[in-house]
């Protein structure tokens, strides 16, 4: 992607100002090539790292034209193909709405680094072959495997009295799902000025925050 000319003069000197007064900003990245790397090199480190806040984000996905939002797991980030992996029971809403509209949007906060991010991601239903094998297989070993082994459907109706009990399914309905990331938009909050940038196939541009 190419780079693009940085906030104006008198901004930048804004910056430099404040960095001055505030010596633990000093570190704010300049360039949009340095931030393009750094989001997706904390992409990475939200994958690998239970800990990192971007580890939860939001998926919005379509469901016959009405928006609908939920919390999942990053599970893993190539960043090199620009794409995020997510798991899920293949019986959900979300994997059914991925399946009929692929076009998504994932929104993550971090206030350790006072970034948002929002990627658009078309995304991609596997329920099975050797990609879910592979991950079911590791998976299997783990508490987490009874996510995928309710013997009933993700949101499903069970009345108005006590709650389902836990159940186990014959078989797993674990799924896979893929996002290929087409777009990032990344807004920093900083009390030295805001400052907003998108990155997409047509390159990287300063946008105003
Ligand atoms: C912190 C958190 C993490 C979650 N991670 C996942 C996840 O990785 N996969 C998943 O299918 N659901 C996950 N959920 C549950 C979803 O948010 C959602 O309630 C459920 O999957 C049903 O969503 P749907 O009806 O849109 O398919 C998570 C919920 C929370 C609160």
């Amino acid at each position: 992607m190419q780079d693009a000319e940085p906030p104006p003069l008198r901004s930048r000197l804004h910056s430099q100002l404040h960095s001055q007064l505030h010596p633990q900003l000093q570190s704010r990245l300049q360039s949009l090539a340095s931030i393009e790397a750094a989001l997706w090199r904390e992409l990475e480190a939200a994958a690998a790292d239970r800990g990192h806040e971007w580890r939860v984000a939001v998926l919005a996905t379509v469901d016959a034209g009405l928006p609908e939002a939920r919390c999942i797991v990053l599970r893993e980030v190539d960043a090199v193909h620009r794409r995020v992996v997510f798991y899920s029971d293949a019986r959900s809403p979300k994997v059914r709405q991925a399946a009929a509209a692929p076009a998504a949007v994932l929104v993550m906060w971090s206030r350790r680094l006072s970034w948002q991010l929002r990627l658009r991601v078309d995304l991609e239903v596997l329920a099975a072959g050797p990609e879910v094998a592979s991950r079911w297989e590791r998976l299997a070993l783990t508490s987490a495997a009874q996510d995928y082994l309710a013997p009933l459907a993700p949101g499903s109706t069970a009345g108005d009295g006590e709650p389902p009990p836990p159940g186990r399914a014959d078989g797993h309905h674990f799924a896979v799902l893929t996002g290929q990331v087409r777009s990032a938009d990344w807004l920093e909050l900083h009390p030295a000025g805001h400052r907003r940038a998108a990155f997409d196939d047509d390159g990287a541009r300063w946008l105003v925050p």
